[in-house]
């Protein structure tokens, strides 16, 4: 089983899109039973809540479906992830933070890095922004999460 965790600030727009996205990708492949998928955020400020209703319905109109509730990103979610992708700098290096002895460092990741069409290193965070934001967000997590399945069932990752 490979176990994919992304994460963002608040685990209400853009982490649960990349898992929503991600998910969709493992069922086109016929390749959801191989994979455990989960999303969490570095602040609780939005645990227990479901995703931002704007970045559903941005969502639901490409056809994703948003069913997991916010929860913080623990040090627990080292030992039970093998892929921890970032969506910007500041969750990423708030990530490791957590890891105290630097013995995860070689699974956490900046998503962008995988990105093929985008130039960009984060995915903005389109809270404060408008409709613009949410599309873009969802054009970036499906550029990138493609490659990362490639790479990850090419075990180049
Ligand atoms: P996310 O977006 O990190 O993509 O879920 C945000 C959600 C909430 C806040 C910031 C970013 N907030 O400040 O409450």
């Amino acid at each position: 089983m490979k176990k994919v965790l992304f994460v963002c600030l608040g685990n209400i727009c853009r982490s649960p899109t990349a898992e929503s996205v991600f998910n969709s990708i493992l069922r086109s492949e016929n390749k959801s039973r191989d994979y455990i998928v989960d999303s969490a955020g570095t602040s609780a400020h939005h645990a227990g809540e479901p995703a931002d209703p704007r970045m559903i319905r941005h969502g639901e109109l490409r056809g994703y479906r948003f069913e997991t509730l916010s929860r913080p990103f623990v040090r627990k979610d080292f030992d039970n992830f093998d892929y921890i992708f970032a969506m910007d700098q500041s969750n990423y290096e708030n990530i490791l933070k957590l890891d105290l002895n630097g013995d995860f460092e070689n699974r956490v990741f900046r998503i962008m890095e995988f990105s093929q069409k985008f130039e960009e290193n984060e995915v903005p965070d389109p809270y404060y922004g408008g409709a613009q934001g949410f599309e873009l967000v969802i054009d970036m997590l499906e550029d990138a999460c493609r490659e990362i399945f490639n790479k990850i069932e090419a075990e180049e990752i």
